[in-house]
């Protein structure tokens, strides 16, 4: 027997009972993105590589070690499989000139791929929903992209989840907080590990961020960006958290929050949660003014965020988010050569009404296809054998309790609608 091939390291099929999860919980999501005025935009899972190095950074982890490049064995073009939807969308709103038409407030979601360390929480192809608002200078649209995180939340009955709050200035002003770091790491070099020497020259903020216990202090007393923005950067840092105050959204600042990706400035936040374990961080974002340039556009100031859905997911689905099964509004049993013909004209007419019809395939007695009639969850069998065949009729059978009874095939959805009102009537739905 050949070898069984499994799925690469990292990257997970989603089975059917998940995947219902999943469908449930991208409705949330539409109507929430509906409601902040966000248009859909989709975008290729490969992008030339060059787009992300120039976006992302070269010295960040994601560039450094954890993107899945290639090179096109065809024709030698270097690509990568996105590790992220920020940079491919501001491409898009480049190369088609989307901001000439005014501000764009745009999501995108799918899979991203990232060549990590699998844990729980953490995976290869992992999935994000990411909103991107590009044309907003001012502080509203930062605040906005925040309370709509706590709104989903709010959607999704999510109460554990903290805001962590941060603001990264300006290039100049981290130009001159950069200086004072250097210095201030420099004088203390022998107390650095291997990776924060490393980056102590090409990405020295980076190490604020570092998870070594042994660096802690060091870090702590390092000096801070938030002394060294200006007015400007100040005054907008303070109208993002009076609306959040306005709106009875707590949040904590934390100084060392600086994100994986260069291009941010200014605000900066992320959504985390303690119930994960180490993959605690949910969602994050925040503004990125100098993207569009840096990659070519008309200078345009643009913030946004991204939801990591697998584990807003698990959160939800911990909560008893997303576990109403899936089921038809009916199983076709049919016994018979005439029974079967009959039976696909059935289930087409009801489809065509708007119903969910299991058609059973395969043949079998009585029986054992109402086994699986059972099985299916539906509310109602509709039953087909040489009697009704012969008399162009359906028996109407509901599984939780009620009369079977027999039904003109003309009369049949009219029968249905009112099975299912009833059925819905007295599971105190409307
Ligand atoms: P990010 O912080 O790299 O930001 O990713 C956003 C979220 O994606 C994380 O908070 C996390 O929930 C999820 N995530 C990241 N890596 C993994 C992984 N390996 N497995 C599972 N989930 C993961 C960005 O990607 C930015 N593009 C966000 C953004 C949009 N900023 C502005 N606009």
């Amino acid at each position: 027997m050949s070898q069984i091939l499994q799925a690469v390291r990292g990257m997970n099929d989603i089975l059917s009972d998940e995947a219902e999860a999943w469908d449930a919980f991208e409705e949330i999501v539409r109507d929430w993105l509906r409601a902040y005025g966000y248009r859909p935009i989709r975008m290729p899972l490969v992008e030339p590589t060059p787009l992300f190095k120039r976006a992302i950074g070269e010295v960040t982890d994601i560039v450094e070690k954890e993107m899945y490049s290639f090179v096109d064995a065809l024709n030698g073009d270097e690509l990568t499989l996105r590790p992220e939807g920020t940079a491919s969308c501001v491409r898009a709103v480049i190369q088609h000139k989307l901001l000439h038409a005014g501000p764009q407030r745009l999501y995108y979601h799918g899979p991203m791929y990232r060549h990590e360390r699998p844990q729980k929480g953490r995976y290869r192809q992992f999935h994000q929903i990411g909103v991107e608002a590009l044309g907003h200078a001012g502080p509203d649209i930062d605040a906005e992209l925040i309370l709509m995180g706590a709104r989903l939340w709010d959607d999704l009955a999510l109460h554990d989840l903290r805001l962590e709050l941060n603001s990264l200035g300006s290039a100049a002003e981290r130009a001159a907080h950069r200086g004072a770091l250097v210095d201030y790491l420099q004088a203390r070099h022998e107390q650095l590990d291997d990776d924060g020497r490393r980056r102590l020259h090409s990405n020295p903020l980076r190490i604020l961020d570092t998870k070594n216990p042994e660096l802690q202090a060091l870090v702590e007393a390092a000096p801070k960006l938030i002394d060294y923005l200006g007015e400007e950067s100040l005054a907008h840092f303070d109208a993002v958290q009076r609306v959040l105050k306005d709106a009875g959204i707590a949040f904590s600042i934390n100084p060392r929050l600086v994100r994986g990706l260069d291009y941010y400035n200014r605000t900066v936040f992320e959504w985390v949660t303690d119930s994960l374990g180490a993959q605690g961080t949910v969602c994050a974002g925040g503004r990125y003014d100098g993207l569009v340039e840096q990659l070519g556009g008309k200078p345009a100031p643009a913030a946004g965020f991204a939801i990591g859905v697998e584990r807003v997911l698990a959160l939800w689905q911990a909560g008893g988010g997303g576990g109403e099964r899936v089921v038809p509004d009916a199983y076709l049993v049919h016994v018979g050569d005439a029974a079967g013909r009959l039976a696909f004209r059935v289930a087409e007419a009801l489809r065509g009404a708007g119903l969910d019809v299991l058609m059973h395939c395969g043949g079998g007695s009585f029986k054992s296809q109402m086994k699986k009639a059972d099985a299916s969850g539906a509310e109602i069998a509709l039953l087909i054998g040489e009697d009704e065949a012969a008399a162009g009729e359906v028996s109407l059978k509901p599984l939780r309790g009620g009369e079977q009874r027999r039904v003109a095939v003309d009369r049949l959805v009219e029968a249905m609608m009112d099975e299912i009102l009833q059925v819905d009537g007295d599971d105190g739905g409307v």
